[in-house]
């Protein structure tokens, strides 16, 4: 009798769970079917790195009977044909065929090479609403749309010549910009004409791409839409737990500018993160604290679904800014954060595109109010709270607002050097590039480099990226140099040669 009960319950179990689906088969499309006869032995990686995903594994049909919480998909009906088989390579690469403008015919098939967040609307539609309400999601507009920036830009990528006594920057390319800035902030994907190439079944024609490849979070795609959900997802696993890792963001979060990895690999959170990782359940849908992970990742504090004792203590959000009350990148100043993620939209009081002025005052306008900084900030603190006390949580934020402060305070005492020159001119400021000359390099790597720095260190706790790692030191060090620079070239300067160049 036992063994029958038990016989009968492995069965009932085999038939309920997920991983019964997994081992069996699950049907692909006809189409798919024909991508893969031919692309398992032209791109096998590409089909072997699919058929470990869970694209192969599970139908929508069968996403959509989970639990809420547990729920993987996002769209609220079937679209219709999608439901029973795989998400297979047909239904990515030939959706929404007739807006791609990489849409070629391919071997019967109107198949297009950029899968868009567009594309994975389809069926997780809440994902792509709230990834657009990213800064991410505009970083291309963001920086190439907005003149100071641009400037910024071109004082980085621009080759530099000697001639008669005299250093001039010519005009960056297309392809350094994309070598460089649009690494992480995505390129623009055009098409080109299309090419006929030889490939192991002979001749086919292709489109030609530029800006290609790349998987920056702005990248301007083929079809009108913004991003890439292959910036923290890499095709073809699309997998939660690469991105719930810190390496998923180390790609683009770890510069002297953005430190956020490099602090976090050296807190406490990073250290058990190293240690523990490997016990932990990356898995799992909703995400435990305390049971599925002891420390949390960059994701579990900016982006997860997260319970403890089985009740939600955050929401999921693809929007990332969800739970930060500020901007901490000081562009030049840390503030409010920004209420729209299209940064082009701000101006301050002298026409600049920056969030602040150059004194420091906030445009408040354009960045989110009080009330909603408050709701940021407690989001973030109910999440502390799974594994801290009240007072240690308040007691860290109150540190990030007085990081800011006091470093703030700090980029203004080195805005009024520069502020000085130019109007001595003796650094030529307003309309003219104002981050080119020596300077102005070292006012810029006041707030980029050190500032930033001593920010992002008492947000996410790396003590010495705060201090001698790029910090106060540093800080202090560059802002006593520039007041000595100046008076240098002051000393220097031909008697009675003074002119006014700031607006
Ligand atoms: C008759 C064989 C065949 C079939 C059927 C086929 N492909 Fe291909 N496909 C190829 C070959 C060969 C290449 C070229 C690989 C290379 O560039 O070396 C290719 C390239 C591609 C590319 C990359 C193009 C580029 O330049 O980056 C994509 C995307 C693609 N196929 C998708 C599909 C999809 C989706 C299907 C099914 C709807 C499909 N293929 C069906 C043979 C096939
Ligand atoms: C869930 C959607 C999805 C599925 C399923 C899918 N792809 Fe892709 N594929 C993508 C994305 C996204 C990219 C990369 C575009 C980017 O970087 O944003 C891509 C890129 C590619 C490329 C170009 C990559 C390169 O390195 O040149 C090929 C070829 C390709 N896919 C073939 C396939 C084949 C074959 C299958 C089926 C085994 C398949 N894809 C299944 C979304 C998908
Ligand atoms: C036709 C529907 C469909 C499309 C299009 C689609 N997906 Fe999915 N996606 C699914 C299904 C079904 C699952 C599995 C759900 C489950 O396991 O319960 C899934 C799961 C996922 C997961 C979770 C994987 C995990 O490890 O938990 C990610 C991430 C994901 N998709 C990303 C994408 C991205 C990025 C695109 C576009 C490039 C995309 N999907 C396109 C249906 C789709
Ligand atoms: C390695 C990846 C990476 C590269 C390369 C990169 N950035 Fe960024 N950039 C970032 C990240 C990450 C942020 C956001 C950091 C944050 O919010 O803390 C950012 C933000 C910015 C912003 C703020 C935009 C806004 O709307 O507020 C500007 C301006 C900027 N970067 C300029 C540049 C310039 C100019 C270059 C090239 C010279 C460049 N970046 C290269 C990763 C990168
Ligand atoms: C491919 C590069 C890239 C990757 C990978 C990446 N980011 Fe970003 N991130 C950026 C850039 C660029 C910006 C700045 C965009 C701007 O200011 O216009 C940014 C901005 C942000 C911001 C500022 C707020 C906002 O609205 O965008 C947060 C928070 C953030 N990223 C978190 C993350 C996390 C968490 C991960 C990993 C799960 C991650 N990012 C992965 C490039 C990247
Ligand atoms: C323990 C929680 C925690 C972890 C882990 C964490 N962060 Fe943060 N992060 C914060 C807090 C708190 C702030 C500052 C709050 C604010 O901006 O209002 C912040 C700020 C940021 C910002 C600045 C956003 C802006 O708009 O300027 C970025 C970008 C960021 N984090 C990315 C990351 C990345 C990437 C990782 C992983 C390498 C990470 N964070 C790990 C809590 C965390
Ligand atoms: C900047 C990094 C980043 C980008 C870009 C990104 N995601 Fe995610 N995604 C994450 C993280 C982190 C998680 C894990 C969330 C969690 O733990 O609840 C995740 C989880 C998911 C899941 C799994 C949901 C589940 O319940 O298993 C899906 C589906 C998904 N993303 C789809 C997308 C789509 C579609 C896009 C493009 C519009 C996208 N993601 C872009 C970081 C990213
Ligand atoms: C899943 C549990 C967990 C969550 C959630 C969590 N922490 Fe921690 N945190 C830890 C553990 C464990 C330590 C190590 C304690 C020790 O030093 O012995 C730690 C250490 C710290 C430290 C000391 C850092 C250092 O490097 O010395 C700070 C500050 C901190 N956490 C702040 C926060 C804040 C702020 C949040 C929310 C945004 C947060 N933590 C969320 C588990 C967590």
């Amino acid at each position: 009798m036992r063994l029958k009960i038990s016989f009968l319950l492995a069965a009932l179990w085999l038939f309920v769970s997920p991983s019964f689906l997994f081992a069996g088969n699950v049907r692909v499309s006809d189409d798919t079917d024909e991508c893969l006869e031919c692309h398992r032995t032209v791109t096998p990686g590409i089909v072997a790195d699919w058929e470990n995903s869970r694209h192969s594994k599970v139908t929508l049909s069968v996403a959509m009977k989970t639990g809420t919480l547990e729920r993987r998909v996002s769209c609220a009906t079937i679209p219709a044909g999608l439901g029973d088989t795989a998400v297979g390579c047909a239904e990515c690469h030939t959706a929404n065929s007739s807006s791609h403008e990489d849409t070629f015919e391919h071997n019967g098939f109107d198949v297009h090479i950029a899968v868009t967040p567009e594309d994975c609307a389809i069926c997780h539609p809440a994902e792509e609403k709230q990834y657009r309400g990213n800064l991410m999601s505009m970083a291309y507009p963001n920086l190439k749309g907005n003149p100071l920036y641009r400037k910024l830009m071109d004082t980085v990528n621009s080759v530099a010549t000697w001639e008669n006594g005299k250093t001039e920057a010519g005009m960056p390319t297309t392809a350094t910009e994309n070598l460089s800035c649009l690494v992480c902030h995505g390129t623009k994907v055009e098409v080109k004409g299309m090419k006929t190439r030889e490939t192991k079944l002979g001749d086919m024609d292709f489109p030609v791409l530029t800006g290609w490849p790349n998987d920056g979070v702005g990248r301007l795609n083929p079809d009108g839409s913004k991003g890439s959900c292959s910036a923290c997802h890499t095709r073809h696993a699309f997998s939660i737990s690469e991105a719930r890792k810190p390496e998923a963001c180390a790609a683009c979060h770890k510069g002297i500018d953005v430190p956020a990895y490099r602090v976090y690999s050296v807190s406490k959170h990073g250290a058990r993160y190293k240690d523990m990782n490997n016990k932990w359940n990356f898995e799992a849908v909703p995400w435990e604290a305390g049971k599925d992970f002891t420390a949390p990742t960059c994701a579990t504090c900016h982006v997860s679904l997260v319970t403890a004792d089985g009740e939600t203590v955050v929401k999921r959000t693809h929007r990332m800014n969800d739970r930060n009350a500020y901007r901490l990148l000081g562009l030049i100043y840390a503030h409010p954060h920004p209420g729209s993620p299209d940064t082009t939209v701000i101006k301050n009081s002298a026409g600049l595109h920056l969030a602040t002025e150059l004194t420091g005052e906030p445009v408040s306008a354009f960045l989110i109010d009080k009330k909603e900084q408050g709701r940021r900030e407690a989001e973030m603190k109910r999440l502390c709270l799974c594994c801290h006390s009240t007072q240690w949580t308040d007691n860290h934020f109150d540190g990030i607002k007085n990081a800011i402060k006091t470093t703030n305070a700090m980029t203004l005492s080195a805005t009024r050097i520069i502020l000085d020159a130019w109007d001595k001119g003796l650094a030529s400021g307003l309309p003219d590039n104002i981050f080119d000359e020596g300077i102005e390099r070292m006012w810029v790597e006041q707030w980029l480099f050190y500032a930033n720095s001593v920010r992002f260190a008492a947000a996410m706790s790396g003590a010495d990226y705060g201090v001698f790692d790029n910090g106060l030191w540093y800080l202090s060090k560059n802002m006593r140099q520039m007041s000595e620079l100046l008076k240098l070239m002051e000393s220097a300067r031909p008697h009675g040669k003074q002119q006014k160049n700031r607006q």
